[in-house]
């Protein structure tokens, strides 16, 4: 009978809703839904009809009730007996059903899962796009392995929480290392943005990161906890763009303990250990960098191919490559630039093209993965690029929204009155304690 069902609740008076469904082309098909309504005493208010937007072959129904939430949710699930595919359109939390998520792309729910992601890697030549604009930013175990290097770390690391395996580097990989580290370290002064500057030397401070000495993602990751909540997490190869965004979403970040070749240590095709503690690090310490970074990973949950598409674009031109405006002078604080000794130069030179980030353009734009980019874009800080991304997130189709849960390393997925209730109750608990805060300084200030 209904073959596919949308519902969404009339916020703006009480006890009206809307139902659309779907029919498939059978005699009585119509009859027997409304007579669902009728049977449960749901009074109609308006019928409408129109040709289906999804399926050509089918026509949908409007329905305007009068109902309470709990005679919504049975008539839903009547309906719904006959249904294959459930979509929101409009969406609306308010009234959202466990069952209105089931076809969704699955998305990790807590930091355990991301187990099933990080162990997901794509293969070169099968289902690997080299233009992919995120996965191209991990390294992989591939070349490691071309290059006859360790690569036990990776097969030892399956689980969310074991400890990050130390790599003993050779003597060539140190020198490499040596050699970008000695000349990106030159420019940074006059290139990178005040909030790299100010975390560099907390990594070798913390991380023993210097010139002779490559860290040991171990350590980085505790660093990186303590400074901002973020994580590292050693993976085996290219991640999908979904799934690379999804550790993002609970401050994990995937990367690989690869060097790059050292006939050439200042051009690398892949991103490597360099390019990941040089270029990320130091700005995965930064609290505000890391919410924009965990917010873009939120989006990305149980969103579209195409809005997760769309995100990875916004990260690579912001996250790899971004630029920023710091007393009135353009500065970089994108990984890819951070990385690159020669773009970095080429991106400040005055030569190349800058944009005001705007995610409705900048996430149409191509991403060049082998040469410089054709456009660079620029925020006036993180904070604007945030709330730019933040909007840009609210046009994401997708019929809930999630919180990260820190306590419990979890996404909270707010899809009903209940659950969206749960965060009033913390918000109005945050701000009991702002209150107290705020009064016990003005006790102390005899205000
Ligand atoms: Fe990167």
């Amino acid at each position: 009978m209904c073959d596919n069902l949308c519902f969404s609740k009339n916020t703006s008076e009480k006890g009206r809703a809307t139902v659309i469904f779907s029919l498939k082309n059978e005699v009585g098909g119509l009859v027997k839904a409304l007579k669902l309504f009728q049977e449960n005493h749901i009074n109609l208010v308006h019928i409408e009809s129109r040709k289906s937007k999804r399926r050509n072959s089918e026509f949908e129904i409007f329905v305007d009730c009068d109902s309470d939430h709990e005679q919504l949710k049975e008539i839903i699930q009547l309906l719904r007996k006959h249904v294959n595919v459930v979509e929101m359109d409009p969406p609306d939390n308010s009234c959202l059903l466990e069952e209105e998520i089931y076809d969704l792309p699955w998305f990790p729910k807590k930091i355990s899962d991301l187990d099933k992601c990080a162990n997901r890697v794509l293969m070169y030549g099968s289902d690997l796009d080299a233009d992919h604009p995120v996965g191209y930013q991990i390294d992989n175990l591939f070349c490691r392995s071309c290059h006859g290097l360790q690569t036990v770390c990776f097969c030892i690391f399956k689980h969310h929480g074991d400890p990050i395996p130390r790599i003993e580097f050779t003597e060539e990989e140190v020198k490499t290392w040596g050699v970008v580290y000695r000349e990106l370290n030159k420019l940074y002064p006059t290139h990178a943005c005040r909030e790299y500057l100010k975390n560099l030397p907390l990594l070798s401070k913390y991380c023993e990161c210097r010139e002779d000495n490559i860290p040991q993602l171990e350590d980085v990751s505790r660093f990186l906890k303590e400074r901002s909540g973020f994580t590292i997490r050693p993976v085996a190869g290219y991640l999908s763009p979904r799934d690379f965004l999804a550790g993002l979403a609970f401050r994990v970040f995937h990367c690989t303990q690869y060097v790059r070749h050292s006939s050439n240590p200042l051009y690398t095709p892949e991103p490597d250990t360099c390019h990941e503690l040089l270029g990320h690090v130091p700005l995965l310490a930064e609290p505000s960098f890391a919410q924009f970074s965990q917010e873009i990973g939120l989006a990305s949950l149980g969103a579209s191919d195409d809005s997760v598409q769309k995100l990875a674009t916004c990260y690579f031109f912001t996250v790899e490559f971004g630029l920023c405006k710091q007393e009135g002078q353009l500065r970089a604080y994108g990984a890819g630039l951070l990385s690159s000794i020669s773009e970095l130069r080429h991106a400040l030179s005055g030569n190349a093209r800058i944009m005001p980030f705007d995610p409705k353009v900048t996430s149409k734009q191509e991403c060049m993965i082998t040469t410089f980019q054709d456009v660079y874009f620029v925020s006036d800080s993180f904070e604007e690029a945030k709330v730019k991304m933040r909007e840009f997130a609210k046009t994401i189709k997708r019929p809930f929204t999630v919180r990260y849960n820190p306590y419990t390393q979890s996404v909270d997925v707010l899809k009903d009155t209940p659950s969206i209730n749960n965060v009033v109750e913390e918000l109005r608990h945050e701000l009991d304690i702002v209150g107290d805060a705020l009064s016990r300084l003005n006790k102390h200030l005899g205000v």
